[in-house]
């Protein structure tokens, strides 16, 4: 059964509140928190204070995507902030060794994020280093995004490559997940599936994290 991270960047922001109360009365597992800076992606989200206002509020781990440049300069205030686990694109970090053991030090979890055309093979020197693998399943920047097909290729190798080298490490993927693809995603070797439009823009958000997360 996978972990299930409801990105919040399709809720309501008038009413963050209600959003992060209906994910703490879910079976969602941690929070998604989409970081963006209008240079590394071309749209902007929110920073520090925000994430501290979600932190004060939620029970479940907040699972930081930073979609920013020299991500370095700021671990420190995430940490600050309340991120659990810090996430950087591999596309972002020069040195991405020292920025996983620096996100280590700061006593988070570290993860590292694919761009979709970023070929898993990069992660070979890194993955004994990281305690999770983010690959993007769209291009970063927006929620309600399509669903890129070729990335069950990339899951499926990523999960080879993992197996050999450090099986503890998950799979985390984001973007265009959907109720019809959470079942084949799992069963490829997805750990976490991150969902914001198909968990906000439902009916039901409490029942759709339900469904993501037996694949119903
Ligand atoms: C996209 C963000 C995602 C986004 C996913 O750049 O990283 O986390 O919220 O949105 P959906 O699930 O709507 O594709
Ligand atoms: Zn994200």
């Amino acid at each position: 059964m996978p972990l299930i991270s409801p990105s919040i960047l399709t809720a309501d922001f008038t009413n963050l509140a209600s959003a992060v109360e209906m994910i703490n009365n879910s079976e969602a597992d941690w929070v998604h928190v989409d970081v963006m800076d209008g240079v590394f992606v071309p749209n902007i989200t929110f920073g520090m204070p925000v994430i501290k206002a979600v932190k004060k509020i939620s029970q479940k781990p907040l699972d930081v995507h930073l979609m920013i440049v020299e991500p370095d300069r700021h671990f420190t205030a995430f940490r600050d902030a309340g991120a659990d686990i810090l996430t950087v694109h591999y596309e972002a970090c020069i040195h991405l060794h020292r920025s996983i053991q620096q996100i280590k030090e700061l006593g988070m979890k570290a993860g590292v994020v694919l761009n979709p055309h970023t070929p898993v093979n990069v992660l070979t020197d890194i993955l004994p280093d990281v305690d999770m693998v983010l690959l993007m399943t769209v291009n970063p920047g927006f929620g309600g995004q399509k669903f890129i097909e070729n990335s069950y290729r990339k899951i499926r190798e990523l999960k080879k490559m993992i197996l050999d080298v450090n099986p503890d490490v998950l799979i985390e993927v984001d973007g265009g997940v959907v109720l019809s693809n959470a079942q084949k995603l799992a069963e490829a070797g997805v750990d976490v599936l991150v969902a914001g439009n198909t968990v906000f823009s439902s009916a039901d958000p409490k029942d759709t994290i339900h469904r993501l997360k037996h694949s119903i």
